[in-house]
């Protein structure tokens, strides 16, 4: 059985979201921006983010795989599902459940680079800092979180938990429960 423990309950998720979309929305005033989420993780924060917004607010998606297993990421990543129009002279905001080793979207940051944005901002609702390989920061950071293994509020391990309300860290239980 894997035990769990909440980091981070839904009322300070919804307060830091909150803040976020204003910034976002204060960022931006009077443009309009595209929210490209990262699929899956992302979902669950792109809906609560974009209602926090006041903007002229555009949805895409993509999505990549990454070789590896469940918590270890091995370094390559694929392209599963591109995004669905050019993103030529918008304002592209990037949004992503957690910023870990960075490789995942430093890879889509140069990916969109070469639709020539407008302006090409990142939100990252987790960041897992000390983990980072790649030289990239979240422009709209939600909380910085130690190196520990979460699920819930979108993020998941082997597709489970991710309608947890609330972040928790994913402790293995002892192997005789
Ligand atoms: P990166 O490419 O190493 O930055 O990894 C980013 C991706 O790894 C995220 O989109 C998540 O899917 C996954 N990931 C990293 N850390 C966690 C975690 O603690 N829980 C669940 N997924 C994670
Ligand atoms: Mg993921």
């Amino acid at each position: 059985m894997d035990k769990l423990k909440v980091l981070i309950g839904r009322e300070r998720i919804a307060a830091k979201v909150a803040e976020m979309g204003r910034r976002i929305s204060q960022d931006f005033a009077g443009e309009p921006v595209v929210l490209i989420g990262v699929l899956k993780g992302a979902t669950i924060f792109l809906a609560d983010l974009a209602r926090q917004i006041t903007l002229d607010v555009s949805f895409d998606f993509i999505a990549v795989s990454s070789y590896g297993n469940a918590t270890q990421h091995s370094g390559e990543v694929k392209l599963v599902k591109d995004v669905d129009r050019s993103m030529e002279g918008r304002n592209i905001i990037l949004v992503e459940d957690i910023l870990d080793t960075g490789l995942t979207l430093t890879y889509i940051q140069s990916l969109l680079r070469g639709h020539q944005p407008k302006s090409l901002k990142i939100a990252a609702l987790l960041d897992k800092v000390s983990r980072r390989t790649e030289p990239i920061r979240g422009d709209y950071v939600g909380f910085e979180i130690p190196d520990e293994f979460v699920v819930g509020y979108g993020l998941d391990f082997a597709e489970h938990y991710r309608n947890l309300p609330d972040i928790c860290v994913l402790e293995s239980g002892p192997e005789s429960e």
